[in-house]
C-alpha cells in the first residue's frame, strides 16, 4: 500500500532508464535485423526444442527480472529462433517483410496507448486512421468519401463487410420472405467466408460455392445460373464475394462482369482484396482490379502489400451508415460526441488500439509513387521467376498471377511405365515432400497450392528485399532438393 504521494510501482521506469533501454534495443535489434539476410530463412526446429532454448517450460517466477537483461536476452532468443519473413528468401503465404518505419511505428502507438474505440478517448488517433482508410481508398480507386476501418488482417475485414451486407439486405428480407439467405463465391475463395458464414448464423451451408474457368477464375455464366435457381426456389441471396487475388494463385475474378449481375439481382458485392487489392493501383496489374470501385465494400490487408508489420486489415464500405447500421448499440456507460468518429459504432471491437499509425507513417514515408514502384517491382520479379522456372529442365511452371507463381518440380528420370493418373500421384507425393524438405532447409521458404487436383509448390513475392538473384536462385536450390526426393521416392 503507497502512503506517500511517490508511488513505486513495480513496472514503472523512470525517462533515464527507459531512454537507455530503448535505445540498446534499437541497437541490437537493427544489428539482428542487418543479419538476416545473411542467415537461413528458418530454422524450422520442433516445438520442443523451441520450449528448451527459451526455457518456456517453467512456471510463472515470484519475482521479477532486471529489465536490461530481460531485454537483451529475449531479443538474441528471438531471433535465434524465429522463422523471418523480411528475409529475402520468403516466398511463402502471402506475408511481407516487415516496413522498419512500421516498426518504429509500433513503439510510438503503444507509448501513447490510445483506445481507438472513441474519439474522446483517442482524438489524433483516430483522425489518423481516418486520413489513412481515405488514403487507402484513394490508393486503390475506390471512393474516399465512405466508411471503413482498421481491423485485424483480411479475415476480420471480409467478416465486417460480410456482416455489414447481411444487415444491410438480406437479412430482413429473408426474415419476411421466409427464405434461406445464401451467399455467392468461387471455389477459389479463401476460408474466411466459412468462419464469416458460420459466425453470421447463415451456416456455411449457405454458401454457394462457384465453379471457375479455366485461369481460375470465377464462371459467371455459372453464377447467374445459380442465383437464378435460388430465387426460383426463395432462398435470398445476400452478398456475391469477388476475389481480386485468390490465395492460391493470384486469380482476379471477372469484377466487371460480377458488379452487372450483382445490379441486376440487387445484391450485395463485396471484393476480397486482402491479397491483391493494392495492385489495382500498379498499372502492371490487370485491368478488372480497377473494378473493385464497383463494389459495396472491399477488403484489402495493408499487412500483405503495404508491407505493414502485423496486423493490419482494413474494411471499405461504399456507405458507411451500413457499417453503422451493422455495429452501432448505444449503451447507457457510454457517452460520446456523436459529432465525432468514434470507431466503436463501425465495426466489432471495442477497446482498439492504433493499427493506424504504422500504415500511415509509411503511407506518408513513400506516397503513393513509392507503392506503385514496390508493388510493380513485386509483380515484374514474379513473372523474372516465373520465366526461371520454365527454362529449368526439372520443373514445370504452372501458373503465374499478379506476384504469385505456381510450378512442380517432375523428376526426368520417372520410369516409362508410371503414366496417367499413377505417375501423377507419384509427382504429387514427390512435391509434397519436397515442400517439406524446403520449408525445413532454411535456404529458401515457399509453401504450396493445389491446383486443379495437383500439388504443386507456391511462391508468393510481397517482399521488398527480394531480388532478381533470389528468384533467379530458386529455380536451381527447388531442383538441386528435389533430385533427392526424387531419387528416394523412384526407388520406393
Ligand atoms: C484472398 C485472401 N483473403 C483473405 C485472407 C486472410 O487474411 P488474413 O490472414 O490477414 O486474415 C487471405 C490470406 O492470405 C487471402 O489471401
Amino acid at each position: 500500500m503507497t502512503t506517500d504521494s511517490t508511488r513505486q510501482a513495480a513496472l514503472a521506469m523512470d525517462a533515464a532508464t527507459f531512454r537507455t533501454l530503448g535505445h540498446q534495443l534499437v541497437d541490437q535489434v537493427a544489428d539482428c535485423l542487418a543479419a538476416v539476410p545473411r542467415g537461413p530463412v528458418t530454422r524450422a526446429e520442433a516445438p520442443s526444442a523451441v520450449r528448451a532454448a527459451l526455457d518456456l517450460t517453467g512456471s510463472l517466477p515470484e519475482s521479477g527480472t532486471e529489465p536490461a537483461r530481460l531485454l537483451a536476452e529475449t531479443t538474441k532468443l528471438l531471433f535465434e529462433h524465429s522463422l523471418f519473413n523480411g528475409h529475402p528468401r520468403f516466398f511463402g503465404y502471402i506475408t511481407s517483410s516487415p516496413a522498419p518505419i512500421g516498426m518504429l511505428g509500433d513503439l510510438l502507438a503503444s507509448a501513447l496507448n490510445p483506445n481507438c474505440g472513441s474519439f474522446i478517448l483517442a482524438p489524433a488517433a483516430t483522425e489518423i486512421e481516418s486520413q489513412t482508410v481515405r488514403w487507402i481508398a484513394e490508393l486503390i480507386g475506390y471512393p474516399a468519401d465512405g466508411g471503413g476501418l482498421l481491423v485485424s488482417g483480411g479475415n476480420m475485414a471480409n467478416m465486417v463487410c460480410f456482416l455489414a451486407a447481411q444487415r444491410a439486405g438480406g437479412a430482413g428480407e429473408a426474415g419476411r420472405a421466409g427464405g434461406a439467405l445464401r451467399v455467392y463465391a468461387s471455389v477459389e475463395t479463401h476460408t474466411w467466408i466459412q468462419k464469416a458464414a458460420d459466425l453470421s448464423g447463415i451456416g456455411s451451408d449457405g454458401i454457394r460455392w462457384i465453379p471457375t474457368d479455366a485461369q481460375l477464375r470465377m464462371d459467371v455464366a455459372a453464377l447467374r445460373r445459380q442465383l437464378d435457381t435460388d430465387r426460383a426456389a426463395g432462398d435470398v441471396p445476400s452478398l456475391v464475394v469477388g476475389t481480386a487475388g485468390s490465395v492460391s494463385t493470384g486469380a482476379v475474378d471477372p469484377l466487371r462482369e460480377i458488379a452487372t449481375v450483382c445490379r441486376e439481382h440487387g445484391v450485395w458485392f463485396h471484393v476480397d482484396g486482402a491479397y491483391g487489392g493494392f495492385a489495382a493501383a500498379v498499372p502492371e496489374a490487370p485491368d478488372d482490379l480497377r473494378a473493385l470501385s464497383e463494389a459495396d465494400s472491399v477488403a484489402v490487408d495493408p499487412h500483405k502489400w503495404l508491407y505493414a508489420p502485423l496486423e493490419a486489415g482494413c474494411a471499405l464500405v461504399r456507405d458507411a451508415e451500413k457499417l453503422r447500421a451493422a455495429f452501432s448499440y448505444h449503451p447507457p456507460y457510454y457517452h460520446f460526441d456523436e459529432r465525432a468518429t468514434n470507431y466503436v459504432d463501425y465495426g466489432p471491437q471495442n477497446s482498439r488500439g492504433f493499427r493506424a499509425l504504422k500504415v500511415w507513417l509509411a503511407l506518408k514515408q513513400v506516397g503513393a509513387a513509392g507503392y506503385r514502384k514496390m508493388i510493380a517491382d513485386d509483380i515484374h520479379l514474379s513473372r523474372a521467376m516465373a520465366d526461371a522456372v520454365s527454362r529449368h529442365p526439372e520443373l514445370e511452371l504452372v501458373t503465374q498471377d499478379l506476384s504469385i507463381t505456381t510450378f512442380r518440380y517432375v523428376p526426368r528420370d520417372l520410369p516409362q511405365s508410371l503414366q496417367g493418373e499413377e505417375r501423377e500421384r507419384q509427382i504429387d507425393a514427390i512435391n509434397r515432400e519436397l515442400l517439406d524438405r524446403l520449408q525445413r532447409g532454411g535456404e529458401v521458404f515457399v509453401s504450396n497450392a493445389v491446383i486443379r487436383g495437383r500439388y504443386v509448390l507456391r511462391a508468393c513475392i510481397v517482399n521488398f528485399h527480394t531480388t532478381l538473384t533470389d528468384v533467379e536462385a530458386l529455380p536451381g536450390i527447388v531442383a538441386r532438393v528435389g533430385r533427392d526426393v526424387g531419387a528416394v521416392k523412384v526407388a520406393d
